[in-house]
């Protein structure tokens, strides 16, 4: 909140999440909270029509990974479909954008080091490029 950007917080408050930590932001008047799951890609597509947003960081994630070998559903759930409807829901806002909104929209996925690990050990230099090479992704470092 220290720069002049509204933020609309999307989180469907699992077991993981922390509110308490957004205490001291909570009655910010650029800051505004939702609690919804991200999976359910009508509802994500009116908080775009509706936020409007120039920018998108995904975070929402089952992340303790060891929870995933007695139950990997909720991680394909939320992981997996959570994330497509995501895109989905982004790419159907960006497609209505004007042409300079759509050049400038970001949508950043913070998704499991693990898997950027065993990509960039492939071979780091032509993985970033490759990243670099997408439209209106913000390149990865480690
Ligand atoms: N924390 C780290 O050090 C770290 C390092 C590397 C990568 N990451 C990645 O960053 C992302 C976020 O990490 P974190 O540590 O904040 O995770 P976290 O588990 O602390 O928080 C995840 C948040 O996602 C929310 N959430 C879960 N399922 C949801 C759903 N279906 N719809 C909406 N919200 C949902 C939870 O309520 C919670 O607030 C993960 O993908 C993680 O793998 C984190």
């Amino acid at each position: 909140m220290e720069t002049d950007c509204t933020v609309l917080n999307v989180d469907k408050l699992t077991y993981a999440a922390v509110p308490g930590a957004l205490d001291g932001i909570k009655a910010h008047p650029r800051y505004r909270f939702v609690q919804q799951d991200i999976c359910e890609q009508d509802a994500l597509k009116a908080l775009f029509s509706d936020f409007q947003p120039d920018a998108v960081m995904h975070l929402a994630a089952e992340s303790h990974v060891d929870r995933s070998i007695d139950g990997a559903a909720e991680f394909i759930q939320t992981n997996v479909f959570g994330t497509y409807a995501m895109l989905q829901a982004a790419l159907e806002y960006w497609r209505e954008l004007p042409l300079a909104a759509r050049e400038n929209f970001r949508f950043q996925h913070i998704s499991t080091d693990d898997m950027a690990e065993y990509l960039t050990k492939r071979d780091p230099t032509q993985f970033a490029k490759e990243l670099q090479q997408v439209p209106g992704v913000v390149g990865y470092t480690t």
